[in-house]
């Protein structure tokens, strides 16, 4: 029995004569458990085993049947049910070092090895039993450490991975959805016997570990880099600050004119280009236009514009901001670029530092390969298709594809199915994620499932295979 919240539950049950050997592995037997405790709170001191427990010592009894002291009207039942018949007993309490019960291990019928008769236990099976009982605490003990020790592994891991999610509102669940995804490809696999792949418990595991702490190193990466939904965003967007500037020169040629330093007409024209000007930062502001030569060209001439501030000339942009704004594509310069790479290595850093059982330990590389590309373009290492296992190839399609499906941007339409597979293709092509994968997922339909669950109706569409 193992003792839970003052109840003792079957847990192996083995009789040789009747031929019973359950081992409780495959979950609990379902006996009711045997209280220590009856309901009005006195002890159950009917029971022989509830009382072993309860006293913390070895009970010893000769033949149930005339035992005086005992319920055994249950035994007895059972018995007769069975063509039994319980005789001799020891039962010893499984008592830990510290004091703690855990459990209480019942020995039922010595068998006289020369008669082959049931007999009575003597001093020396006592003491054996003694010692196969402490045997059994340390071991059970162990594998309850064990046990703990998984749990606290996998809470953790989770956490980080909640904290990653947590940490932009923009991704949302991404680590949460990739281990998903990740997982039920891997799953299927398994079925499917792709490439006869074994997943077992530990081997999903390895994969869900992993999965949690693939961008566990975005934790260093400051939110405005990550999250960064304008060219001139920081921690705000710096456009606020222009407009405000250039609301100041447009108030000089005001003043100017009143002054009589300048034409009517001449006014005008100025204050409309100014408008027109702050426009055209307001839209290169955004990543969605590309920077052609003859934008990059304009801005050029709007950053030589200069006004007076505190009785000094300053210029109307800084050079930062022009910086910034001259991004060709997308929202990111080339060192928020770097910074925003730096969270694979990052990852790689800080897990690489952290002893993990043996079993799980490939997680480490499992989480910061999944910017790696077949082709040995990816990071932080550059490795080739050589050097990824399936796993790594598994989490980096599934991080790609998840962040296809999410709509990242709230004031952006996400992407449909047909979209998603169309650049998975591509980026098949190009060498970057591996194609057998894709077309596994593809050809097994794992993509409706996730988007049954993760996605919107509308994304959902009939997608096709361009490679
Ligand atoms: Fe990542
Ligand atoms: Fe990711």
């Amino acid at each position: 029995y193992m003792l839970y919240n003052n109840k003792l539950y079957f847990s192996i049950v083995q009789t040789e004569s009747l031929n019973v050997y359950i081992n409780g592995e495959d979950g609990r037997i379902d006996w009711p458990p045997v209280p220590l405790y009856r309901e009005d709170g006195t002890q159950n001191r009917s029971n022989v085993s509830a009382v072993t427990a309860l006293d913390r010592n070895m009970v010893v009894i000769a033949d149930c049947y005339t035992e005086p002291n005992y319920d055994f009207s249950g035994t007895k039942k059972f018995d007769e049910m069975n063509n039994y018949r319980t005789k001799s007993m020891i039962v010893v309490p499984l008592k830990s070092f510290e004091g703690e019960i855990v459990g209480v291990l019942q020995l039922i019928n010595k068998i006289d090895k020369e008669t082959g008769e049931i007999t009575e236990f003597t001093e020396f099976d006592q003491e054996g039993a003694k010692a196969l009982a402490s045997q059994a605490t340390v071991s059970i003990l162990n594998a309850r450490y064990l046990q703990e020790l998984e749990k606290f592994l996998d809470a953790f891991m989770k956490s980080l991975g909640e904290v990653v999610d947590a940490k932009s509102p923009y991704t949302g669940n991404h680590v949460k959805k990739v281990g998903k995804f990740a997982k039920m490809v891997y799953q299927t696999m398994g079925h499917k016997r792709y490439r006869n792949v074994e997943v077992d418990r530990d081997s999903l595991r390895l994969l869900e570990i992993a999965s949690w702490l693939h961008d566990v190193g975005k934790i260093a990466v400051p939110n405005h880099v990550m999250d960064k939904a304008t060219k001139l965003e920081t921690v705000f967007d710096r456009i606020d600050a222009i407009a405000d500037r250039f609301e100041i020169v447009k108030r000089d040629i005001e003043i100017s004119y009143l002054k009589g330093e300048m034409a009517e007409n001449e006014y005008i024209q100025e204050i409309e280009q100014l408008d027109k000007d702050l426009q055209f930062l307001r839209e290169i502001n955004s990543g969605d236009t590309f920077m052609s030569d003859d934008k990059l060209e304009r801005l050029q001439q709007i950053a030589k514009r200069r006004y007076i501030l505190q009785g000094k000339e300053v210029a109307l942009l800084r050079d930062d901001e022009v910086y910034n704004l001259s991004i060709r594509k997308g929202t990111l310069t080339k060192e928020e670029r770097e910074i925003i790479m730096s969270h694979a290595e990052m990852t790689y850093k800080m897990l690489e530092k952290i002893p993990f059982p043996k079993k799980f330990e490939k997680a480490k590389n499992i989480a910061s390969n999944h910017h790696e590309k077949l082709n040995g373009k990816g990071y932080p290492r550059g490795l080739n298709s050589e050097q990824l296992s399936l796993e790594d190839r598994i989490l980096a399609v599934a991080d790609v594809f998840e962040a296809l499906s999410s709509a990242d941007r709230p004031y952006k339409s996400p992407k449909k199915l047909s979209e998603i597979f169309k650049i998975l293709s591509f980026m098949v092509k190009d060498g970057d994620i591996d194609g057998d994968i894709v077309r596994f997922i593809f050809e097994n339909k794992i993509y409706l499932d996730f988007a049954k669950e993760e996605m919107l109706p509308e994304q959902i569409d009939e997608p096709k295979l361009y490679f």
